[in-house]
């Protein structure tokens, strides 16, 4: 059983700095693109824990608990093998530690593809079990039907077009979507579909910028890039590739840190204290009492 999500609890947000705000709903995203533009950017990033959760939560519009999480936390070769019991994990615990931005949870390959039935069976367990507000799933006209039969049952549903990871067999890797004039009128036909769908919002990945600009200025709803443009309505990116906690990323990612760096100076640090016996020191040890 994984019914680990409970609703507001003073323990699992541990010290919540700012003060908790009202947390974004669906409609307000999906109305940052009030009349077709967008004054300031979505800022979206992944979380899969708790803790992760708090320190990106004040700064994010949405946080998606991604299905990235597969490479990411498990070392998986390809998202393929991620469960719906894992996201269901990750998302509660996401949720737990967030207050104010909107989460989305992936919807694991395998999971939904089948059926309009099929998708809403686990969209609802996602929903339910997570507390989250919303669920991501890739593909364009062929999730159609699927994005239609959730959001008039009370799923709002983030899309994602372009460069989908869960497809990587099929499209072959994970090269940029668009260069053909086929690609390109195929990712146009895929964003009108899911926003005439009902979808809230759809992510737009590894997309020539040019159709990324004319996907944006095209779609009423919020598009979200990842590998596509500084146009677009807002970003995403995977958390840990920002923060450098890989040595190769995608291309288009931007690393602001080298947290590998300071992890591995850390335990050296550490490691060496343990050998020469300096940690734990007297600070960190127990002394009878005087
Ligand atoms: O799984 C994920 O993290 C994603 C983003 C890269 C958009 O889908």
């Amino acid at each position: 059983m994984s019914t680990t999500f409970k609703l507001d609890t003073a323990t699992s947000r541990a010290t919540p700095t700012p003060k908790p705000r009202k947390r974004l709903t669906v409609p307000r995203i999906r109305d940052h693109k009030k009349d077709g533009k967008t004054k300031e950017p979505l800022v979206m990033l992944t979380a899969y824990t708790a803790r992760q959760a708090q320190l990106l939560d004040a700064h994010c519009d949405m946080l998606l608990v991604g299905d990235s999480l597969g490479q990411v936390i498990y070392g998986l070769d390809s998202t393929l093998p991620v469960t719906v019991d894992m996201m269901v994990n990750h998302g509660a615990a996401v949720v737990r530690g967030s207050y104010h931005s909107l989460v989305v949870v992936d919807m694991p390959f395998g999971a939904y593809e089948a059926s309009p039935e099929a998708a809403f069976e686990v969209a609802a367990r996602i929903m339910a079990e997570t507390g989250c507000a919303a669920v991501k799933l890739e593909g364009g006209e062929a999730m159609a039907e699927t994005i239609s039969f959730l959001t008039s049952r009370g799923i709002p549903v983030m899309a994602h077009v372009g460069l989908t990871p869960q497809a990587v067999n099929v499209l072959g890797g994970y090269m940029a979507r668009g260069r053909s004039q086929e690609e390109h009128e195929k990712i146009m036909r895929d964003g009108k579909a899911v926003q005439d769908a009902g979808a809230f919002s759809v992510v737009a990945e590894g997309v020539i910028e040019p159709i990324a600009i004319s996907l944006t200025q095209t779609l009423e709803i919020p598009v979200i890039g990842i590998g596509a443009s500084a146009q677009c309505d807002g970003q995403v990116l995977v958390t840990e590739d920002m923060l450098g906690m890989f040595e190769r990323v995608p291309r288009f990612v931007k690393k602001y840190n080298n947290i590998a760096e300071v992890i591995e100076q850390t335990a050296a640090q550490y490691a060496a204290e343990v050998r020469e016996r300096s940690f734990p020191g007297e600070e960190q040890t127990y002394q009878p009492k005087q």
